[in-house]
């Protein structure tokens, strides 16, 4: 179930396993979901990952969002390459041009987003959770403490991986973006 709260700029992942023993007694404010979406225009869904590949409900939202590409990222110290290097790459915040569509097939992670105001929310994901975020979004990635992820990319007319870290203010992406910021998501 994704799970979003606003965090530190700087908050860092490995703390998380520390934090999590505290959370009993310093649990984060979660956002809801349809302020996730007001500030920052990131979508959320559940998807039942038994039968991702055929069942309706994804297919569904294929259509509706004209996504007609996929792939799937295996996080793994032995499954993917540059393993590190990658998951450092992951974790700088950027934006793309296109919308980053992520469906979690396993483990957990955590996507951070900037909001209207550049103040970082983070949002947990765990197996079924689908995210998209708008093309033009200032973000970043990272797995939570287990270090494992599977997640199944979802792409519009074209499998896009162009990327851009911040600053990239002056992008057509991200200029449209700020526009519909503006407008209101
Ligand atoms: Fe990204």
């Amino acid at each position: 179930m994704v799970k979003a709260w606003y965090i530190d700029g700087e908050e860092l992942v490995t703390d998380e396993k520390v934090k999590r023993s505290e959370r009993h007694l310093n649990p984060p404010q979660y956002i809801s979901l349809d302020e996730l979406r007001h500030r920052t225009g990131v979508q959320c869904e559940r998807v039942n990952v038994d039968k991702y590949d055929t069942d309706d409900s994804l297919q569904e939202i294929c259509r509706e969002k004209g996504y007609q590409y996929s792939d799937i990222l295996d996080i793994h110290p032995q499954r993917l390459e540059n393993y590190h290097d990658k998951l450092a790459a992951f974790y700088t915040e950027h934006m793309h041009p296109d919308d980053e569509v992520r469906l979690v097939l396993k483990g957990s992670a955590y996507f951070d987003v900037r909001d209207v105001d550049n103040n970082w929310i983070r949002i947990g994901v765990e197996r079924g959770d689908m995210l998209n975020l708008v093309g033009g979004t200032y973000h970043r990635f990272t797995l939570d403490c287990d270090g494992y992820g599977k997640l199944f990319r979802l792409f519009g007319s074209k499998a896009d991986w162009s990327s851009f870290n911040r600053p990239a203010d002056s992008h057509p992406a991200r200029i449209a973006y700020v526009e519909k910021a503006v407008m209101g998501f």
